[in-house]
């Protein structure tokens, strides 16, 4: 019955959306077979932690956790699953049959989950899902046990780290940390200052000692190395990292802003993003002005994870969760060509230090090297436990890094596949990465707010960067 209702209703509520959104959001919404009900024979109280996190870790987070979280819903955590996503909760503890994650993994209402060309739960974990959320959706908090040590105790209001940029003389880390942005020394991994805008205040009046209202998605310095350009909600803004002041703000972006990057003469910036599962925005500006030079007309139909000028600064490339790879003529934008192979969004992209391969970064476990000039996929590299958050190219040789979701960062040679180096020590979900072009420095941040600097050359922790003590004084 509900399915007839859901499916009757389709029309009138993709009625007001794009042809092209209405055919993907008509195709998703098709139901497929339920999956088959089974008997479970377990005495012992299922646990989130230890029996249902695995099940969702390798079929659902993908699109439900760390970077990307289709229809506004988290999965990585009980508490997240309760608040639930543009729908409402996603369970109701101890009644199975009435959550919607049960309605839509079992495959009784739409849209089915995971989506029709991914791989279904089976009868057993879907039992197990069940029988879980029958006995109360209880989580002992135990999880399997994660690698890397553990810093001592953070302060209450820890930030998650979703950007990190190294000034081109190696010498600033500035690290995007919820809504703020901290600089660092690299060599030293002293804390030199907060980036601050003094007017921003929050509902009730009060100063909020942040650099944004927003979370800072994306951080790239100007060649130059004294601009600092920071991603925001609807604006771009330029801070002058001596003074530690805004230099320049761009607005007038529709959603959020998830990308950026300068271009090798410094005179243009690139900005994307995109509201989630909305489509995907692009822009050039003006560096010194602070104008828009082209906007490019529906680059993507989804949102747009990375950009990356080439070598030459002829060319830009576009990542999207389209799935889609795409090549711009710069500074008109006019479209080149698209590259398709990934199965998931596309987080990332970067460019061989010819100009001659690119290299993209997938949420689907894998990165990909395409063949500019032929248009066509030359390599799959695998190893990577989940999403490839980011990846930074070097120049000195063909190599580049990737953050991963699994909290490693590794090291690939692009031509031939091999992994060169593992970066360990992180605990958590990565989703911020920097390295020099010669690979020396490296550094990356995430879920738990903390930085790791790396010695790029023997992959040990240097410095791990925590957030400034609420009372420093942002000098
Ligand atoms: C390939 C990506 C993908 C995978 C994998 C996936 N989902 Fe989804 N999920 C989506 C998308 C896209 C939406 C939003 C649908 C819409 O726009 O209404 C969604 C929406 C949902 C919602 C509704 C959220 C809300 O409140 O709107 C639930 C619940 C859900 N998924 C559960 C699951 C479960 C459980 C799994 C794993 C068994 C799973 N999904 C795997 C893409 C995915």
């Amino acid at each position: 019955m509900r399915i007839l209702w859901a499916v009757a209703c389709l029309p009138l509520l993709l009625a007001a959306q794009e042809p092209d959104k209405k055919d993907k959001k008509k195709q998703l919404y098709e139901p497929l077979p339920p999956i088959a009900v089974v008997k479970l024979d377990r005495k012992e109280p299922v646990d989130f932690d230890k029996d249902i996190k695995p099940i969702f870790e390798n079929k659902c987070e993908t699109c439900h956790g760390g970077a990307i979280q289709e229809g506004k819903l988290d999965m990585t955590t009980v508490a997240a699953l309760l608040k639930g996503g543009k729908k409402g909760p996603a369970l109701v503890p101890g009644k199975p049959d009435e959550s919607l994650l049960v309605k839509l993994a079992g495959r009784t209402d739409v849209p089915p989950m995971p989506p029709k060309d991914d791989e279904p739960l089976t009868p057993e974990e879907l039992a197990l899902v069940k029988l879980w959320i029958a006995q109360g959706a209880v989580s002992s908090g135990v999880a399997a046990p994660k690698a890397g040590p553990k810093l001592g105790k953070l302060p209450a209001n820890v930030q998650p780290v979703m950007s990190l940029a190294l000034a081109p003389d190696k010498a600033l880390l500035a690290v995007g940390r919820g809504a703020q942005i901290h600089l660092y020394e690299t060599a030293t991994g002293k804390f030199v200052r907060a980036l601050v805008q003094p007017d921003l205040k929050d509902e009730a009046g009060q100063p909020l000692a942040q650099a944004q209202l927003d979370l800072v998605h994306a951080l790239a310095f100007h060649p130059g190395g004294q601009l600092l350009a920071a991603a925001g909600f609807q604006e771009v803004i330029l801070w002058n990292v001596k003074e530690g002041t805004v230099a320049r703000r761009v607005d007038g972006f529709a959603d959020r802003v998830l990308a950026l990057d300068f271009a090798p003469d410094g005179q243009l910036l690139a900005a994307a993003g995109g509201p989630p599962t909305g489509e995907g925005e692009l822009r050039l500006i003006n560096v010194a002005s602070g104008e828009v030079v082209t906007a490019a007309k529906q680059p993507h139909s989804d949102t747009i994870f990375g950009v990356r000028f080439s070598p030459d600064g002829k060319l830009l490339a576009s990542a999207a969760a389209d799935k889609f790879v795409k090549l711009w003529e710069v500074p008109s934008l006019k479209f080149v060509k698209a590259f398709e192979g990934h199965t998931h969004q596309v987080l990332d992209v970067g460019w061989r230090a010819d100009g001659k391969l690119l290299v993209t970064a997938g949420a689907d476990h894998v990165l990909k090297t395409w063949d500019v000039a032929a248009g066509e996929q030359v390599r799959t590299i695998g190893g990577h436990g989940r999403q490839i958050t980011r990846l930074v190219m070097l120049t000195a040789r063909p190599e580049v890094l990737t953050s991963c979701g699994d909290a490693w960062v590794r090291l690939w040679n692009v031509d031939n596949g091999a992994r060169l180096r593992n970066f360990g020590g992180a605990g958590d979900y990565l989703y911020a990465l920097v390295g020099s072009s010669d690979g020396a420095v490296v550094a990356a941040g995430g879920q738990d707010g903390l930085v790791r600097v790396y010695n790029g050359v023997n992959g040990q922790v240097t410095h791990t960067l925590a957030p400034p003590a609420p009372t420093t004084p942002a000098k």
